[in-house]
């Protein structure tokens, strides 16, 4: 088998760089080593930037997310029992962002994906890059009880942490930089309204909580937990109690319970690797870096590698622009460390880091009382939600 860029996993990095590829007539195989339904089935992030959203325009896959995505123009930061609007519009000169899950954006690109009749393999075991610094490199894998050999010209590595792509680079080429946080997130899945128009991100003695929305009818809600917490000691009646004590009075009242339909813990994690290539090999998205939530950068620094990795790859099929190549990671890293910044000053401003009230509790309560009284503090804030602009290769 023989294709010109071979791509590992078919999360919505690998989906929308197959996607814009091939738009542009390059082809490529994706390999994924998990099912599509199971792929469907993971509950992930929600909110889109702008340049996310213009990226899947580009790639035709804006028809649903027009019509069932929620445009939000501003987001409420809650502390000291205060509620503070971020207006997003008015604060960076009309941006805003786009509240459409991840899991809808995947549907989309993968249903685009099988009406372009471009290969995804599912399922597929043992995937395997070979010959990486060499100008043929290959992928080997088994696939319906067959063993394959997919050449290519170049592997983009888009299989998230966990993935084989990274892991296939010599230890001592790359370097990792990683933050670890003493407690997770427990998100919980509902149909139910939304508490709020808007999503609100609250600090509280108790610990942070998020009230965020997938549409008119369904909401997500995520708590503070410890790292040690499990979810089969949370009954709903417990998490909806405990995000209740953890919101305003006013907010509180208003939230509209219901079963959960899906109930989870995630770490908290801040992590890079440099660089993000080696040879022909490219790491795109989760591979490459993983940011806490608390800025709703995960996916749209996905996309923004993608965005940088698909006009590399139009440059070298059209252009012969091969000298492009080995600016890849620093273009990306570029965008990704200042949006590991903002994840990491939102989660460290936001949590609760000890059971006692201690100087760190109070450095933030005045920074959150200082920024949010400062027109210079709130635009900040706004212009890193709304995603700071994508960087250019040359
Ligand atoms: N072989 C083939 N596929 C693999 C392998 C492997 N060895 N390892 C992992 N995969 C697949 C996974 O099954 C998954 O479908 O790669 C895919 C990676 O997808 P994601 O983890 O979703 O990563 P990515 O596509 O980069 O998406 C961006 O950022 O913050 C998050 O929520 C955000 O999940 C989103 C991610
Ligand atoms: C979500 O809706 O899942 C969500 C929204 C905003 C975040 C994190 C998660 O910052």
């Amino acid at each position: 088998m023989k294709t010109q860029v071979a791509i590992i996993g078919a999360g919505p990095s690998g989906l929308l760089l197959g996607q814009l590829l091939h738009r542009q007539g390059i082809d490529n195989v994706i390999v994924e080593r998990r099912s599509g339904e199971y792929v469907l089935s993971r509950i992930r992030a929600g909110v889109l930037e702008q340049g996310m959203v213009d990226l899947l325009r580009e790639a035709g896959v804006d028809q649903r997310m027009d019509e069932e995505g929620l445009p939000h123009e501003g987001f409420e930061l809650v502390f000291d029992n205060r509620r503070v609007r971020v207006a997003l519009d008015e604060l960076t000169g009309g941006s805003k962002v786009m509240v459409y899950g991840q899991t809808e954006v995947t549907r989309d690109l993968m249903e685009a994906r099988a009406a372009a009749g471009a290969t995804t393999l599912y399922e597929a075991e043992n995937v395997q890059p070979h010959d990486l610094d060499s100008d043929s490199p290959y992928l080997t894998f088994e696939h319906n009880g067959e063993t394959i050999r997919l050449e290519c010209d170049y592997i983009a590595g888009c299989d998230g942490y966990h993935g084989v792509s990274r892991q296939s680079i010599p230890q001592e080429r790359i370097k990792e930089f990683e933050k670890v946080y003493p407690f997770g997130w427990l998100g919980v899945l509902s149909d139910t309204p939304p508490v709020s128009d808007e999503l609100i991100y609250a600090s509280h003695e108790r610990g942070f909580s998020l009230c965020s929305m997938r549409s008119a009818t369904r909401s997500r809600y995520y708590l503070q937990v410890p790292l040690d917490e499990k979810v089969e000691d949370w009954s709903d009646e417990r998490f909806w109690e405990e995000l209740k004590r953890r919101l305003p009075d006013d907010v509180a009242a208003k939230l509209v319970t219901g079963p959960s339909i899906e109930k989870s813990i995630a770490p908290l994690r801040s992590y890079v690797v440099e660089p993000m290539q080696y040879g022909r090999l490219f790491l795109v998205g989760d591979a490459a870096h993983i940011v806490p939530p608390t800025g709703a950068k995960g996916l749209n620094l996905a996309a923004s590698d993608v965005n940088t990795l698909y006009r590399l790859m139009v440059k070298v099929y059209q252009e012969g622009r091969t000298d492009l190549i080995e600016r890849y990671s620093q273009t990306c890293l570029k965008r990704i460390w200042k949006a590991e910044r903002f994840s990491w000053w939102m989660t460290s401003m936001l949590h609760n880091f000890s059971d006692e009230e201690d100087f760190n509790s109070r450095m933030q309560l005045a920074e959150l009382d200082y920024v949010t009284s400062s027109k210079a503090g709130m635009t900040t804030i706004a212009e890193n939600y709304v995603g700071l602009p994508y960087e250019s290769l040359e």
